[in-house]
């Protein structure tokens, strides 16, 4: 049996931020906001729960920046004014009594918007329909709808969006930092992504072109949040397009990673399937190596398939500092307890997350 790498219990400094230890609770959408989007008395026993447990650090599911093309799904939460932010305050205060950190993810769904109560159209670089089929377990149904290719000014509302929110997270929900979602699909990886971003102008072309929409946003988000952690999320598969890897392979990671490092990030969050596998065929190092070896100074978050303490071993093998796990929490939120103490973690039950994502009663009334 492999025993628990105690570095993992350790505390890490993330800039001015000092977590207790390195295991994070990985963004997840669960759709149980109200339906002005504000987050919910539930949220907040559902978020203290994973703090209680034993999570160093809580980052939020990925909640809508703005009042135009940003939102993705019925019962998403949202930061866009004061009301939706203040709702906020509650759950952080939750995570932070039990000395745990909490992180808000910022995002826009762009093309891959199944509802949104602002505008009855959904947005993204070009006017290309998405892969794949809506999502059953955040109420939608068949294709997606073909996206408006976004012009100069509807991007830098985007840009400008994605400031305001991380503004309001920090000043009035009190968060500790801000994880600007670029990966899983969604509008920043929407742009970062050869087959969707399509144009000719100065948002598409080659990589780091393509990455330019990403770096625009942190910029803008340093520049009013910059003194707390901001960090950004990178994947290669997507919500819609599970198995996509990057055409131009450890090559592409390069350019990304070193350019995320230059734009300064605080840290990077990177998620795979299994975040310890090989990222391309014909080359052993997995993303999260890449990510350590073109980004080095950057605090390291990596996500995918952790459950116990053979994979956290190998995650920290591949060089994460910190360890986001999602279905494995959903299924202990005690995870962290358990690993310290040997216990085996319960098995994850998809029928959790199903017909709805919502959170569940169950998951509430659970003994911990
Ligand atoms: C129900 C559910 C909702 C998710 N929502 C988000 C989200 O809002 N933002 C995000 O970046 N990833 C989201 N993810 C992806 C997870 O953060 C994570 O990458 C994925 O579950 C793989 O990690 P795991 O093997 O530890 O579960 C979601 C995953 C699940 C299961």
């Amino acid at each position: 049996m492999t025993a628990l790498n105690p570095r993992i219990v350790t505390p890490f400094d993330m800039g001015a931020l000092k977590l207790k230890n390195r295991m994070a609770l990985a963004p997840m959408t669960r759709v149980s906001a109200s339906e002005s989007g504000n987050a919910t008395p539930a949220m907040a026993r559902y978020y203290e729960r994973f703090a209680r447990g034993g999570f160093g650090l809580v980052i939020t599911e990925g909640i809508y920046t703005d009042r135009q093309y940003a939102q993705g799904y019925l019962n998403q939460p949202g930061i866009t004014d004061s009301e939706q932010a203040q709702a906020w305050r509650a759950v952080v205060e939750a995570i932070h009594r039990h000395e745990s950190a909490a992180i808000a993810q910022i995002m826009h769904a762009g093309a891959l918007s199944q509802a949104n109560r602002f505008v009855d159209q959904s947005a993204g670089p070009s006017a290309i329909r998405p892969k794949g089929e809506q999502m059953k377990f955040y109420h939608g149904a068949g294709a997606y709808r073909v996206p408006r290719a976004m012009s100069d000014e509807a991007i830098a509302d985007a840009i400008e969006g994605f400031a305001q929110a991380a503004e309001r997270a920090v000043e009035i929900a009190g968060f500790d930092g801000v994880e600007i979602h670029g990966a899983n699909g969604y509008l920043l990886d929407q742009f970062m992504t050869d087959y969707s971003n399509q144009r000719d102008d100065r948002w598409g072309g080659d990589v780091r072109q393509r990455l330019s929409l990403t770096l625009e946003v942190i910029a803008a988000v340093k520049k009013v949040v910059g003194h707390l952690p901001v960090g950004v999320r990178i994947s290669q598969g997507k919500v819609n397009d599970f198995e996509h890897t990057w055409a131009g392979g450890a090559v592409d990671a390069q350019a990304i990673f070193g350019s995320l490092s230059d734009a300064g990030v605080d840290f990077i969050h990177v998620t795979e399937h299994q975040a310890w596998q090989p990222a391309f065929i014909g080359n052993e190092a997995s993303l999260v190596t890449l990510a350590r070896r073109y980004a080095p100074d950057v605090a390291l978050i990596a996500n995918g398939g952790v459950q116990d303490a053979p994979t956290v071993e190998r995650t920290l093998q591949a060089g994460a500092d910190i360890i986001a796990v999602g279905k494995a929490a959903l299924a202990n939120p005690d995870l962290v307890q358990r690993l310290i103490e040997g216990r085996a973690p319960e098995p994850f039950e998809p029928s959790l997350l199903a017909p709805i994502a919502h959170i569940k009663d169950s998951e509430l009334n659970q003994a911990q």
